[in-house]
């Protein structure tokens, strides 16, 4: 799909479809609806002033009107997609909007469309807050191609439906905001790829997404970016001593993979200026292992490498807006099958930082991987530490679908990373991670166990465990096995993976930028 940026008149735009947004300026819930454009266009609101007046249009957050022919108007089609009430109207809702213009367009074959960018002088000021230039255009930009991703690319009856342009039209005069808008655009059609590079390798079925494979499409992209990429086999792994990693993938034929990323600024920055890794949980397939997993929804597991997934697709988008910080990223890959070779439940074994780990269930084999993973990243220099994981079905319980769970040692370094929250939309809620939580994983066998003595804040007990090998580095832990999947389509999103982490983390980097 290709993204173009114009600032003209949409009204005088030739176009199979032009998509405008609408919300509802009635205030509270008593008042009826009452919708309005977004738009400052005469000819756009004479189109629809018939339609907003009758009611049926109430320009509910992804609610859709076609009119055919409007007239006066150049484009063939006008879309209004409502983004709901006014006065809550965030950028948020924008990007879901252009979304949905995306996945409106693309079933009814119509492959070009162009989206108006929304005007806020089209409403008074006690109406609607100033929407930001910069971040409204980005999020256009990135719900527009977030739209464009389905999960079909196995099925034979595939209809061919690729939408080939979606151009924005921009009315803005002023040079400061044409700025704004085009920078923002620019980040987001980087950022939009980058997330949808994330979810097509979420997509990929464990077959053909070996670790061997992950390897293999991450060399391939590092190359293309520019980026420094090894692709270590088991006997890196064994030299490093990484016995957690090595535990995991011993019941596999597959080899795992070690994968070693590097961005390098291309001003280098001071000595002693942070050096960021980011560190990805890669099962490219998780039965549980001798732990078996039930037969119901197994078939999800080969999810279990979106950490992995979030971190590369993040690595995209740095090599392409090029901030001026350090950046590695670690990848640990591997399977975690059932085998007579496979690590058993009782198992003592050495993690490469030389703490034993009591094995008391062989599902909880992610944090076993980011253990080596977040260890490795501190000997290669790591200052600050970051990794995401389809960890946990607790973070499911405790948080629901809407936030993934964040964990931290650094209150500091979690600021960095909530605070890019108005630029990225995605949704993480701060879990506690408090050293009172260690008698979960204290072990009477070995340093630790990898499973929490209680089954309550399962969730907590797995962050403790990586804690324990973060130590004093300032650290994140994202845990996304509750996000990093919708079960249903949305009218603005695929259901399928979610991609979620790769703007979150590309900004959280990007806030360490001098
Ligand atoms: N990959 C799973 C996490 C997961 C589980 C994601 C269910 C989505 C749904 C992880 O490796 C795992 O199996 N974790 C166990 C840990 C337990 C054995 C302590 C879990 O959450 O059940
Ligand atoms: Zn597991
Ligand atoms: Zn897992």
């Amino acid at each position: 799909m290709d993204t173009k940026l114009l600032f003209q008149d949409p009204a005088s735009f030739g176009t199979p479809l032009l998509a405008v947004f609408a919300v509802d300026i009635s205030v509270g819930e008593s008042e009826s609806p009452s919708p309005a454009l977004l738009c400052t266009s005469n000819t756009l609101a004479n189109a629809t002033a018939t339609w907003f007046g009758s009611g049926e249009f109430k320009a509910s957050l992804g609610e859709t009107l076609l009119l055919h022919s409007p007239s006066n108007a150049k484009p063939e089609r006008l879309l209004v997609i409502g983004l709901g009430k006014a006065k809550s109207l965030t950028v948020q809702e924008i990007r879901k909007g252009a979304g949905v213009a995306v996945r409106f367009a693309k079933p009814r074959g119509i492959y070009e469309l162009a989206i108006a960018f929304p005007e806020d002088r089209a409403l008074s000021d006690e109406r609607m807050d100033t929407l930001p230039c910069y971040q409204t255009s980005r999020a256009i930009a990135e719900g527009a191609l977030i739209a464009d991703f389905d999960i079909d690319i196995y099925r034979s009856d595939r209809k061919d439906h690729a939408i080939k342009l979606v151009s924005i039209l921009a009315k803005e005069a002023d040079k400061q905001s044409q700025a704004e808008i085009q920078t923002g655009f620019e980040e987001g059609v980087i950022l939009g790829h980058a997330q949808n590079f994330a979810r097509s390798l979420v997509n990929e079925p464990g077959n053909v997404l070996t670790p061997t494979e992950l390897g293999r499409r991450t060399a391939a992209m590092c190359a293309e970016q520019g980026l420094q990429c090894d692709v270590h086999s088991i006997d890196k792994i064994l030299e490093l001593k990484m016995g957690a990693l090595a535990a995991v993938t011993q019941g596999s034929p597959e080899p795992p993979a070690l994968i070693v990323m590097r961005y390098e600024p291309p001003v280098a920055p001071a000595e002693g200026s942070p050096v960021l890794a980011l560190v990805g949980k890669g099962i490219t397939f998780d039965t549980g292992g001798i732990s078996i997993k039930p037969a119901e929804n197994m078939d999800k597991m080969k999810y279990d490498m979106a950490g992995a997934a979030a971190m590369i697709g993040a690595m995209q988008a740095i090599a392409q807006l090029k901030p001026n910080v350090r950046v590695m990223s670690i990848i640990c890959s591997c399977e975690n099958m059932p085998d007579g070779k496979a690590f058993k439940p009782g198992d003592v074994i050495t993690a490469m930082s030389g703490k034993t780990i009591e094995i008391l269930n062989t599902d909880a084999e992610g944090r076993l991987v980011l253990a080596d993973g977040l260890h490795y990243a501190k000997t290669l220099g790591a200052t600050h530490l970051i990794n995401a994981a389809t960890l946990t079905g607790a973070i499911g319980v405790a948080l629901g679908l809407l936030n993934a769970g964040l964990f931290s040692n650094d209150d500091e370094t979690t600021r960095h990373f909530l605070d890019v929250y108005p630029i990225t939309g995605e949704k993480f809620w701060r879990m506690p991670c408090t050293d009172d939580y260690r008698e979960q994983i204290k072990s009477q066998i070995a340093d630790i166990m990898n499973t929490g003595g209680s089954r309550y804040g399962g969730a907590i007990s797995a962050a403790m465990f990586l804690k324990e090998f973060a130590g004093d580095t300032p650290w994140i832990h994202l845990d996304i096995a509750g996000t990093a999947w919708l079960d249903d389509n949305k009218p603005w999103q695929s259901k399928g993976p979610s991609g979620i982490g790769v703007r979150s983390i590309t900004e959280w980097v990007r806030s360490y930028a001098i």
